[in-house]
């Protein structure tokens, strides 16, 4: 049985190398896997974010967990872990504004499908199958993009993105090479 007692983990900021790397699929779920999700989270609720994928604290796993609603139904928390997650449908486009744990203080509108159909495997290696819209879609959209090196910014429209810099390089150049946070002013 495992007796783990929940970590929070350093969140990675934008210039981190982790961030931007294909993250791998897990093959094995030992313990140690179980108590790295157990963190992630842990993680999740200790920074209020509604989504949390493993390079984001440095692990280049394809593990994401997500929560969309814990923050208005009460606080009822409800963590939905996907594992090796693949979509298997895209419907609808829509747009809405995102920020991101590793993107601090940044919110930009960002298009992503309406409706997904994502399936992948949970913590105990069993299939799991999920049909979303509203938030729940974009959540899911928005981590599964962090396995594979995506960052919301990414998806701007160029324009726009030209105005975005300026932040971003203010956020890399207080971040070091493994994306802690040098710097006095953000965070
Ligand atoms: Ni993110």
């Amino acid at each position: 049985m495992r007796n783990h007692k929940p970590n929070n983990l350093h969140i990675r900021l934008y210039g981190d190398k982790t961030l931007r790397e294909i993250a791998k699929p897990v093959t094995e779920f030992t313990d140690e896997v179980k108590n790295f999700i157990d963190d992630l989270v842990f993680t999740m609720y200790e920074k209020d974010g509604v989504g949390l994928a493993a390079p984001q604290v440095g692990r280049s796993l394809r593990i994401f967990v997500v929560d969309p609603f814990w923050f208005n139904d009460e606080g009822k928390k409800n963590p939905l872990v996907l594992i090796n997650p693949e979509f298997k449908e895209f419907q609808g486009e829509v747009e809405s504004e995102e920020g991101c744990l590793s993107l601090p203080r940044i919110f930009e509108s960002v298009k992503r499908a309406e409706k997904v159909i994502i399936k992948g495997l949970n913590e105990n290696g069993e299939k799991v199958r999920y049909e979303a819209d509203g938030l729940f879609s974009r959540a899911l959209q928005h981590e599964y993009d962090h396995l594979n090196g995506i960052l919301f910014v990414d998806k701007v429209p160029k324009l726009k993105r030209i105005f975005l810099k300026k932040k971003l390089h203010e956020l890399q150049s207080t971040t070091d090479e493994n994306g802690k946070n040098i710097g006095e002013l953000l965070l």
